[in-house]
């Protein structure tokens, strides 16, 4: 990858953008538009929200008002826990492009796999769910359809009643969070892995072995977790509400880390490296 509009293919032809821009915790409102104007502005065309981040109205404008062509710009979005279920999903999404004020998605994914409504009945409502995600693919609202957090257990209960396989997995990888299971699965089935939190939600920037590194290659911390990701082959998704960062982030296409330095990077401990267990959430 060489710069911020070169591409991941997935498997049905669609291309994306190869690092993307996250928006949770960007307040809804002046906050997560500023962001996103910014984010455009610096350059990057894949925007990342959430209807569970509840800012979707604030993404679509920022998005429709950025002057870019709708067609350069990959927007993702994903269905919120509560709204498990076929009709349910139906309904979530047409809330989603009304919000966002757009007309299709390019990428649409189940949030979590085990939301805590349905702790018991998961497997099923995740089929349910699909059978909609199918629909909205086949009819044209959504360009491609994928799911986040799954784990290989929950993928292949859903490949049990699916015709169309996810295309997206979106997972926290980042530094010594390699989950290489779930990578593994993931790539057998010609999923492309997006990367979420890889800068540990901001917990790297206290560790001593990433500011040597940083320091080694004279950039910032943020610069390296993200060419790391982008070397591990992930699709990064980094979120920043500062208009100097959004733009220092995108400089990642012009120095390459040694395959000493990614395996010392794999391997780094701490908060970072932490995540929640996906078949254990309370929301
Ligand atoms: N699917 C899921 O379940 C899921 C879960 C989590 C995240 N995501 C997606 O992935 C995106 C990224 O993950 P994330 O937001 O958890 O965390 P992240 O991108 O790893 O880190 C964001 C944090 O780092 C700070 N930061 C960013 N650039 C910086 C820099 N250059 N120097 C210093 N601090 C910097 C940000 O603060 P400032 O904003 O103040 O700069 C923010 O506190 C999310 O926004 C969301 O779109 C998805």
């Amino acid at each position: 990858m060489k710069s911020l509009t070169d591409t991941y293919t997935l498997y049905n032809g669609v291309k994306i953008p190869c690092l993307g821009f996250g928006t949770w915790l960007a307040a809804s409102g002046e906050e997560a538009e500023r962001s996103v104007r910014a984010a455009i502005e610096s350059g990057y065309r894949h925007i990342d929200t959430a209807t569970a981040y509840g800012n979707e109205e604030s993404v679509g404008k920022a998005i429709r008002e950025s002057g870019i062509a709708r067609d350069e710009l990959f927007v993702t979005t994903k269905l919120r826990n509560p709204q498990h279920g076929y009709e349910s999903t139906l309904a979530a999404f047409n809330d989603s492009i009304k919000w966002l004020g757009l007309d299709y998605i390019d990428l649409y994914l189940i949030h979590w796999p085990v939301p805590g409504d349905f702790h018991d009945c998961w497997e099923e409502k995740n089929a349910e769910t699909w059978k909609a995600f199918e629909k909205l693919y086949k009819e044209g609202y959504v360009r491609s359809i994928g799911v986040s957090n799954f784990f290989p257990h929950h993928l292949d209960k859903l490949y049990k009643t699916a015709n169309v396989g996810p295309m997206v997995n979106q997972i926290k990888l980042g530094p010594g969070l390699t989950q290489p299971e779930t990578v593994r699965y993931c790539r057998g089935r010609e999923m492309l892995i997006e990367a979420y939190s890889p800068m540990g939600h901001g917990s790297i920037f206290s560790s001593e072995e990433m500011k040597k590194i940083a320091e080694k290659y004279n950039r910032s911390i943020a610069q390296i977790c993200l060419r790391y990701s982008l070397q591990m082959g992930y699709l990064p998704l980094a979120k920043s509400v500062n208009p100097d960062r959004i733009a220092a982030n995108a400089k990642v296409f012009d120095f390459e880390l040694s395959d000493e330095d990614v395996k010392l990077i794999s391997e780094t401990k701490g908060e970072w490296s932490t995540m929640r267990d996906p078949d254990f959430i309370t929301f």
